[in-house]
């Protein structure tokens, strides 16, 4: 059971409406493989309102107007319905409008931001009737994501490690250093977070285990304390090679940006890049050679680290 029931629910719901606003992430970050994820001042924002009818009227602006369904299989509808389910309180009626900005299918962490934005709506909802645990809400969203790396930083901000324990996912959130400045680079093309998952392989061999245990505790130290190990601390052998062949310019950009000294790795599953430079001279500097060497158009986002994480405002009662 997820949440503790602290008022008698009854049917006052309706008319409650909240303001929701999260992030875009970046998960993975070289050797952090559904481990490490990082917040970016990219948001989606949706307003949401319970109310008395039964049913859904979903509306959505900017990405993925007239893609995504409009109904109660909208993903930020699923997800608040999970987290009603979970909570033991029967869903009410519900009009959302979503306002997006986080491009799909990218490797920023769409889906993550919409499972997120309905954990956090249904708990603004719910004020009063329900209570959740920062570890709940954790939870609830890594329940439909599958894994906590988008989700963590989506939730809570900053740069996450996040882990899964018998009792469920964790996570920690650390303050990145001012002096990184990550600039994601996105392709027009897209890439299936299920096709990616399906090329890694079942077992690694145990030096490459190593690798990646030494690469990602030292990443750790570069974001927050010492930006200048950020290239030697972005290195991984456990999941971008294998999907390598599925991406191949993302492959052939990163070899490109690395070898002029870029610390540059996939974004989440792909196809974006993220390169987690050192100063603004750095993200011209990349941003300038992927728009020599790129033989299709990607699109240049210098982005600041988000620090706050998914907010909720109640709107009116
Ligand atoms: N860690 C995940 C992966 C992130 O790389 O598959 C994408 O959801």
């Amino acid at each position: 059971m997820t949440g503790t029931l602290v008022a008698p629910v009854d049917t006052a719901l309706a008319g409650r409406a909240v303001q929701v606003k999260v992030p875009a992430t970046s998960a993975n970050l070289g050797p952090g493989f559904d481990t490490l994820g990082l917040a970016l001042a990219r948001y989606d924002e949706l307003e949401i309102r319970a109310t008395a009818t039964a049913g859904v009227v979903v509306e959505v602006h900017g990405v993925g107007e007239g893609e995504v369904p409009l109904d109660a299989s909208h993903l930020v509808v699923r997800s608040i319905a999970h987290t009603f389910e979970r909570a033991g309180v029967a869903l009410p009626g519900l009009e959302l409008v979503a306002h997006n900005t986080i491009p799909h299918g990218r490797g920023l962490g769409s889906s993550g931001a919409a499972i997120v934005a309905g954990v956090v709506a249904a708990k603004g909802l719910l004020e009063g009737v329900v209570d959740f645990t920062a570890d709940e809400l954790l939870e609830l969203a890594t329940e439909l994501e599958g894994h906590p790396d988008n989700v963590a930083p989506a939730l809570f901000g900053g740069l996450t490690i996040a882990w899964v324990t018998p009792e469920g996912p964790r996570h920690k959130k650390l303050i990145v250093h001012r002096g990184v400045s990550p600039l994601v680079l996105v392709p027009e093309h897209e890439m299936s977070t299920a096709l990616a998952r399906s090329l890694q392989p079942e077992s690694v061999p145990h030096e490459d285990a190593v690798f990646n245990v030494s690469r990602s505790a030292l990443l750790v130290a570069a974001l927050i304390q010492s930006p200048e190990l950020l290239f030697q601390a972005t290195e991984d052998k456990l999941h971008q090679h294998y999907r390598a062949a599925a991406m191949p310019e993302t492959d052939r950009l990163i070899q490109a940006l690395r070898e002029a000294g870029h610390p540059a790795v996939v974004s989440g599953a792909g196809p974006s890049i993220l390169v987690l430079a050192s100063d603004p001279s750095e993200r011209a500097a990349a941003t300038a050679l992927v728009e020599r060497v790129a033989d299709t158009v990607w699109q240049a986002l210098p982005l600041a680290v988000d620090f706050k994480g998914a907010t909720v405002v109640n709107a009116e009662r």
